[in-house]
């Protein structure tokens, strides 16, 4: 752990300097995110990224941030209520930014006590910590503090047909444990805000693509295995539809959420990206073929005759979608990057970071590839 080496300066002008502890930092989204904020505020803010690393920590997605003198990482687990204590009490904190989960539908199908362990336990542990730091004698908070927790689409369940879309006022109705933990980690934080008044926002996504995406999820893993000439397993039809978004566009909304939404607000991000699973197989064949130089042998692979149907997820969600109206209407935010766009910078950057795949399938990637597709 590298010493913090930034004072706060709550003085007016000058250099005000906001500190964000940001939980799962070392995962797909919350790396991207660190990057945004830093790429968006430079040395203006202080980022300190608590993640015990899982297997889906990888400090590698974090290497270009490390030496910062306003970064810090803290190799802790969200649960140790005594560690996330501790960083409160030596650190004025300004804003949390809670990503730190179990993130994978699968897995969670498999083995749901750590989904509830760190999603539900975890958040609560986040939520008490925040509220004992911030919180005045008379119940009021100290000044410009915010809590924003991360959460999923999943939680609003299935849109079937006839559905139109999920709407921050839709009903939870989540279907796997996955999105079970996630909703219950949803519904923590708004108790925390209707009874204590606890200043924070939840934030429900749809389905995110990009760089350092772990290759257990559909994009990235379909990406691994045509360059590897493998079989791309599609679950059930193939027709199970997910509103993608690129994954800077989701930080953008964060950052937009956190300093221009109404506290105890929940908002929507996504945004009329739908696509059933089998076109993204077909667009990241095509798009392959496309940025793969003439003479690179793994194109004589590349194609369709991969495509392999399997056995279907249980309780597989049919369709999640977004309508981002509300987060349009009083954030002014909106999806910016195109899929036909994203897919390429994601596969690009895939192509360039080949030694970031090879680390992150050795070792337990090959096992839980096996158990998972046998
Ligand atoms: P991820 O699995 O890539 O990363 C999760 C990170 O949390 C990892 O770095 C892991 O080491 C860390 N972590 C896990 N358990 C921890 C614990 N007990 N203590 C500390 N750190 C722990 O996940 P992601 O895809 O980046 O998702 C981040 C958040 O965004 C999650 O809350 C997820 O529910 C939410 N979300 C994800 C998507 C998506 O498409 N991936 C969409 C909407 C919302
Ligand atoms: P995933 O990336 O796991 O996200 P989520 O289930 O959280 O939406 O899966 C996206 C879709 O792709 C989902 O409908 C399941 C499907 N899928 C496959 O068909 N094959 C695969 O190997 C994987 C990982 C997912």
């Amino acid at each position: 752990m590298s010493e913090i080496k930034f004072l706060k300066e709550t003085s007016s002008g000058g250099n005000y300097m906001r500190t964000y502890l940001v939980t799962g930092g070392a995962g797909f989204i919350g790396s991207n995110y660190i990057h945004y904020m830093f790429r968006k505020y430079g040395d203006e803010i202080r980022i300190i990224n608590v993640d015990c690393l899982t297997y889906a920590g990888n400090l590698e997605n974090l290497k270009d941030v490390e030496n910062r003198e306003n970064y810090t990482f803290v190799k802790a687990d969200i649960c140790d209520k005594e560690a996330i204590e501790k960083i409160f009490a030596e650190n004025d904190i300004d804003r949390v930014v809670h990503f730190a989960a179990e993130s994978h539908v699968d897995r969670s199908i498999r083995n749901p006590e750590v989904f509830v362990q760190t999603n539900v336990l975890g958040t609560l542990v986040m939520l008490n910590a925040a509220k004992n730091a911030w919180e005045n004698e008379d119940g009021t908070y100290k000044e410009d503090k915010k809590f924003l927790h991360v959460s999923t689409d999943e939680v609003y369940g299935s849109l079937e047909e006839g559905d139109t879309y999920f709407y921050e006022t839709t009903p939870l109705d989540p279907h796997s444990p996955y999105s079970a933990s996630k909703a219950s980690s949803d519904m923590l934080v708004k108790a925390y805000m209707d009874t204590y008044k606890f200043p924070a926002n939840i934030t429900n996504c749809s389905n995110n693509y990009g760089p350092y995406q772990f290759p257990e999820k559909l994009i990235p893993l379909m990406i691994n295995n045509a360059l590897q000439g493998k079989n791309l397993p599609v679950y059930g039809d193939g027709k199970n539809v997910r509103d993608w978004l690129y994954v800077d566009d989701h930080a953008k909304a964060i950052d937009m959420v956190q300093e221009q939404g109404k506290l105890g607000e929940r908002y929507n991000i996504g945004g009329h990206n739908e696509k059933q699973n089998i076109e993204i197989i077909e667009i990241i064949l095509e798009t392959l073929l496309e940025i793969l130089p003439e003479n690179d042998e793994r194109r004589a692979n590349i194609g369709k005759q991969l495509i392999t149907y399997v056995e279907d997820r249980k309780g597989h969600d049919r369709r999640y979608a977004i309508a981002p109206d509300k987060i349009k209407a009083d954030i002014g935010w909106y999806p910016e990057t195109m899929f036909k766009d994203g897919i390429k910078l994601t596969i690009r950057w895939f192509l360039e970071n080949e030694e970031w795949m090879k680390n992150v399938t050795s070792g337990d990637y090959q096992k839980y590839y096996q158990e998972m597709y046998k």
